[in-house]
């Protein structure tokens, strides 16, 4: 439905203009200075377009957007209405279509202009670049109603929240290649509101939809937008390959904003996360894939760099690797991590069942700005699709470095809980200095951890690592990896 402003409103205000603008200008002075402000006022709108957008008296002059493509269209052009009421969803789709004809010369430009674009779930194409402008939103109508229904992911056997289908993402793409989703800042919002409290209320009957899920696709970015109150998961790049994000802002409250990761790598490789700002209701990353399903399909996530981000999460952690991890996770390198206000700020999760491995995991340079727990390995995350895990499927933990990880207000800096049938193997520390809440032993905890620390750590590493000085000369081996210093209470 399309909501109209009574005519008559606007009617009256310019009436009112009408008397007062000759009263004003009635003294040649005021004319004259006003002439001249006017003037110079000009000047400066042009001059500063040359460079950039600019606000002048509330109303946006907004920056032109570049074309990155042969063809670019706008919007508008399939009958889109930027008002928020309007049901755009049509329009996007021919779009799209009019877009997937290029393909072979170069591919095609939908340029999103300043408006809020009231949209259902829609697919996106191959050799395409979404452009969102600056103050250009792409709202998810929030009505189950208008979102399709897909079949679970083939790693995950079920909807992940319930059994069979699941909704689709608002924004999707399957089996494409080359796609461009940037802008000046535009955002996409889920308008997850409504999702969040159908989930508590345990009014849905289906797994809530993605804000942005591509699927067995290759060579895209993803870079400059705002991704703003997913219903669930916000960025699912899901068997993919040469992912790049770059630049990207994702919001969502911090509390009672339920599974609202930000970015979920999941099966994928070859990708770039880079230069983001995330603040969610769950892990702000998390690297996945699932049980026996996971095994089966046996898609790992790896050679997967991020780094320069700054993250958030009250809820769970910034950067997470779990706990689906069953199809493998392996090279994942995480520097320039800034994790401020959280409740945790690294870790890995996995349990009996998974199966699969983590191995060659680098984190470099993390800093913890008042976070509760700073590194976190748990290997009893008992939480499975369906009875039919194997008990037996262990996942392998290991060569997990840590090099240079400092911060201050932490409670516990490291708990890294391993057990007789996962332990963790090869675990190194080097250059640590964290700050501390409470000046309280057993800080570092640890419990079937088999490593080495390496020069300076601070709080004193467990018992559990071998010493070595900055020189790598071993100073003391342990004789006690499997000792079990673990205290959730603290
Ligand atoms: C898109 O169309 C709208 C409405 O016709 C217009 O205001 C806007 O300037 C156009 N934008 C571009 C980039 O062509
Ligand atoms: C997007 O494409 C997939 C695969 O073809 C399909 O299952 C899904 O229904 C499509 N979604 C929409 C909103 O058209
Ligand atoms: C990030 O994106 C914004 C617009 O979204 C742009 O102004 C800024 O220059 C970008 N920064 C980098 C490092 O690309
Ligand atoms: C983009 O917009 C978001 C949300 O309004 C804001 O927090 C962020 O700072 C902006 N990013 C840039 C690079 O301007
Ligand atoms: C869920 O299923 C119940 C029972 O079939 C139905 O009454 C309800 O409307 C459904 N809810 C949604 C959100 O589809
Ligand atoms: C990765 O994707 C980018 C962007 O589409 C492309 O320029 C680059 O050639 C791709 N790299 C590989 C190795 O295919
Ligand atoms: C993102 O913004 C930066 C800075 O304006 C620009 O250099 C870069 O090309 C933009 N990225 C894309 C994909 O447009
Ligand atoms: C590990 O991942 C990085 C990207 O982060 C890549 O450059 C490197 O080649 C990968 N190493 C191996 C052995 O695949
Ligand atoms: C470490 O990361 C911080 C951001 O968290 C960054 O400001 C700093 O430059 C990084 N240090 C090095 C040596 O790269
Ligand atoms: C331990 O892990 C490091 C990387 O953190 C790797 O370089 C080394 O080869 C591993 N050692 C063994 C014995 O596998
Ligand atoms: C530690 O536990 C492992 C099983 O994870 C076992 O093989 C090993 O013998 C134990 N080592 C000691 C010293 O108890």
């Amino acid at each position: 439905m399309v909501e109209t402003v009574p005519a008559g409103r606007f009617h009256h205000q310019r009436l009112d203009i009408r008397r007062w603008i000759p009263a004003f200008v009635s003294s040649h002075r005021t004319l004259f200075t006003t002439l001249w402000v006017f003037v110079f006022l000009s000047l400066f709108v042009w001059q500063r377009n040359l460079i950039d957008g600019f606000s002048f008296f509330g109303r946006t002059v907004t920056k032109p957007m570049p074309k990155l493509r042969p063809v670019a269209f706008n919007l508008t052009d399939f009958g889109a209405v930027g008002d928020g009421v309007t049901v755009n969803t049509e329009a996007f789709e021919r779009a799209v279509l009019a877009i997937s004809k290029l393909g072979k010369k170069g591919g095609g430009q939908l340029n999103v202009p300043p408006g809020r674009w009231l949209t259902a779930p829609f697919n996106l194409t191959s050799h395409m670049t979404l452009f969102l402008a600056e103050d250009a939103e792409i709202l998810g109508i929030q009505d189950e109603k208008y979102w399709p229904l897909m079949p679970p992911l083939p790693s995950y056997g079920y909807g992940r929240e319930h059994p069979g289908p699941r909704y689709g993402s608002l924004i999707h793409g399957q089996n494409l290649k080359d796609l461009v989703i940037t802008g000046h800042n535009g955002t996409i919002n889920g308008q997850g509101q409504t999702w969040w409290k159908k989930y508590r209320q345990k009014l849905l009957n289906y797994t809530r939809g993605p804000l942005v899920q591509i699927m067995w696709s290759s060579d895209i970015v993803i870079t400059n937008i705002t991704l703003r109150d997913s219903p669930f998961w916000t960025l699912h790049p899901y068997d993919c390959k040469n992912v790049t994000i770059r630049n990207v802002t994702i919001l969502a409250p911090v509390y009672e904003a339920p599974n609202t990761d930000g970015i979920d790598p999941d099966s994928c490789e070859d990708m770039v996360i880079e230069d983001c700002y995330i603040s969610v209701g769950d892990d702000a990353i998390a690297i996945k894939s699932w049980d026996q399903y996971g095994i089966s399909y046996g898609r790992p996530s790896r050679n997967i760099l991020i780094r320069n981000l700054v993250v958030r999460s009250m809820v769970s952690a910034g950067v997470s690797i779990g706990s689906e991890m069953s199809g493998g996770v392996s090279n994942v390198t995480v520097e320039n991590l800034l994790v401020w206000s959280s409740r945790r700020a690294v870790r890995i999760k996995t349990a009996p069942g998974r199966g699969g491995y983590v191995r060659h995991i680098t984190y470099r340079n993390l800093t913890f700005d008042n976070v509760r727990v700073g590194i976190v390995i748990k290997t009893d995350y008992n939480e499975h699709p369906d009875d039919n895990y194997d008990r037996k499927a262990f996942p392998i933990l290991e060569d997990i470095s840590f090099t240079g990880v400092h911060g201050q207000g932490v409670r516990v800096p490291v708990r890294i809980h391993g057990s007789s049938e996962i332990p963790v193997r090869n675990v190194t520390f080097r250059d640590m200095s964290v700050g501390l809440t409470y000046k309280k032993k057993h800080i570092f905890q640890c419990a079937f951890v088999y490593g080495r620390v390496i020069g300076t750590v601070f709080p004193a590493p467990c018992e559990n690592l071998d010493r070595y000085d900055e020189q790598e000369r071993l100073v003391k081996r342990s004789a006690s990896q499997n000792l079990t210093d673990i205290d959730y209470d603290f």
